[in-house]
């Protein structure tokens, strides 16, 4: 068995078809990268920089000191996006900072976030009339307005968002799934090249990346502690997050809404826009595998489908994933997801090596020498990756998540696309799937990709009859 921190895998864009095929290695994790390669890519990106896209650099491209007034701007003002900008805006004490822009689709959420973000940071708020931005264009004057752009809407809209914002030549801190399908991975990746060409900072909200106990445990595997990694398995089981029901949404706008406007209010449960809950949610405890194993696996076998979720609302995503990652030395990562309540629950990832075994997010290792993290005033992780990422600003140092970012989101649909065809599925077929579910949206009378048919329901993939290539 081969050490995967010895032997890195091929790298990811590699693998894309329509990329050249000499790219630099992908960087699956900061760490796997010393300093002096770093540095050796960052000076080629500065020289070139200036070239890309025509466009002159950006005051901030290259870092701001810590004097200078970081002006955030905000896309998609849901649940996250106001957590990540109150988390954006708590890096003050390392230097000025205000959010000056906000932009949604939904005008009853951006006053909500605009509401809630004035009680806590009304000092570092600077967001009049004329910077909030409606509408599904608007998230390109948002991001004209800013240094640094938090991209958190549901995931669909996101390569999109990212390819403006680089385009730009803005910082990022953009959520998890980076997309929704593969071929918004593929955009994904290749705006990540451009960032770092730009020497842009990306973040992505896979916050165990910056959690003390993951961090410290994943020191200790990559260190050879519990040996190479021959199995590994995680989960993400647990009950039905929310969802907005069309009568209720129509009772409480008083009108009927349209399909485009009911979907994108109730998205979690349409693929398209979500890619359903294996890369919603599950993408977090897939991503630290990948993580542990510092790879993306190469092929995939999975199951799924629907036991209890069944109404119109539930719309097209599976209520349970079980799929077999296989990565390139053999290695199985078995991987379940749910939305079943009053059943075995666990959101947890676990390995098992050559010589002992670890419970990452228990922060344990088992074997000759058994360790446990011991927390010691461990920062809340999603404000530590705001804190990582407005000092890699400020001191321009190299940051750039959106390639492991990519990895694990197209981990995800991979397993998403082994069960909704029934098929084994090898990586580089998948990344480069022809299918591509996200439409060119431009208001809420657009058609929506998928349709309820006469009874209301809409279709569900079908093993052995849904194509996904
Ligand atoms: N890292 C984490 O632990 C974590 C936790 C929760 C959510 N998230 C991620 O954050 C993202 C958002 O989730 P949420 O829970 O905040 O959802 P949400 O529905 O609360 O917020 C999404 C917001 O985006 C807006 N929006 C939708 N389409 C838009 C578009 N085209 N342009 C502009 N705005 C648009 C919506 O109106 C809404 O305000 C998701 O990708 C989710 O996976 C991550």
């Amino acid at each position: 068995m081969v050490n995967p921190t010895k032997a890195p895998k091929p790298p990811l864009h590699q693998h894309i078809e329509t990329q050249p095929m000499n790219n630099p290695p992908l960087i699956l994790h900061p760490d796997a990268l010393s300093r002096r390669s770093f540095l050796r890519r960052g000076s080629a990106a500065v020289a070139g920089s200036a070239l890309i896209g025509g466009l002159a650099p950006e005051r901030y491209a290259f870092g701001a000191s810590n004097n200078d007034t970081l002006k955030v701007a905000l896309i998609g003002c849901g649940g996250r996006g106001s957590g990540a900008a109150n988390q954006a805006l708590s890096t003050y004490r390392d230097g000025p900072i205000k959010l000056v822009a906000m932009a949604d689709i939904h005008e009853d959420r951006l006053n909500s976030a605009l509401g809630n973000l004035q009680k806590t940071h009304a000092d570092r708020m600077d967001v009049p009339k004329e910077r909030q931005f409606l509408g599904f264009d608007k998230f390109k004057e948002a991001i004209a307005q800013c240094d640094v752009a938090i991209l958190s809407t549901p995931p669909g809209f996101r390569p999109q968002h990212f390819e403006e914002a680089i385009r730009q030549g803005k910082h990022v801190f953009m959520e998890k799934p980076v997309a929704s399908d593969a071929a918004g991975v593929r955009r994904v990746l290749a705006a990540a090249e451009e960032a770092k060409k730009k020497n842009l900072k990306v973040g992505v909200g896979l916050q165990r990346h910056h959690q003390a106990g993951y961090i410290e445990t994943m020191k200790r595997i990559h260190g050879g502690e519990i040996g190479d990694i021959v199995a590994a398995r995680c989960y993400w089981n647990g009950n039905r997050p929310w969802q907005k029901k069309r009568a209720d949404l129509e009772k409480q706008y008083g009108r009927p809404l349209t399909e485009m406007e009911y979907q994108l209010r109730n998205w979690y449960y349409f693929t398209w826009i979500c890619g359903d809950h294996i890369t919603e949610q599950h993408i977090h405890n897939i991503d630290v595998i990948n993580w542990a194993k510092n790879a993306h696996p190469v092929k995939a076998r999975s199951m799924g489908g629907r036991e209890i979720t069944n109404s119109p609302d539930d719309g097209e995503i599976y209520d349970h994933f079980a799929c077999e990652f296989e990565y390139e030395d053999g290695s199985i990562c078995y991987s379940y997801c749910r939305h079943q309540p009053n059943c075995w629950n666990s959101v947890s990832e676990h390995v098992v090596g050559t010589k002992g075994r670890s419970d990452i997010g228990r922060n344990t290792i088992t074997g000759a020498e058994p360790w446990r993290y011991k927390a010691e005033g461990a920062k809340d992780p999603y404000q530590q990756e705001h804190d990582d990422l407005f000092r890699a600003i400020r001191n321009n140092t190299p940051y750039n998540e959106a390639f492991y970012g990519a990895e694990s989101t197209m981990t995800a649909i991979l397993g998403r696309m082994a069960a909704y065809s029934g098929k084994e599925l090898e990586w580089n077929a998948a990344l480069n799937s022809k299918i591509a579910l996200v439409p060119d949206v431009t208001d809420f009378n657009a058609e929506a990709p998928v349709k309820p048919g006469p009874d209301g329901y809409y279709q569900k993939a079908v093993p052995g009859k849904t194509a996904v290539l």
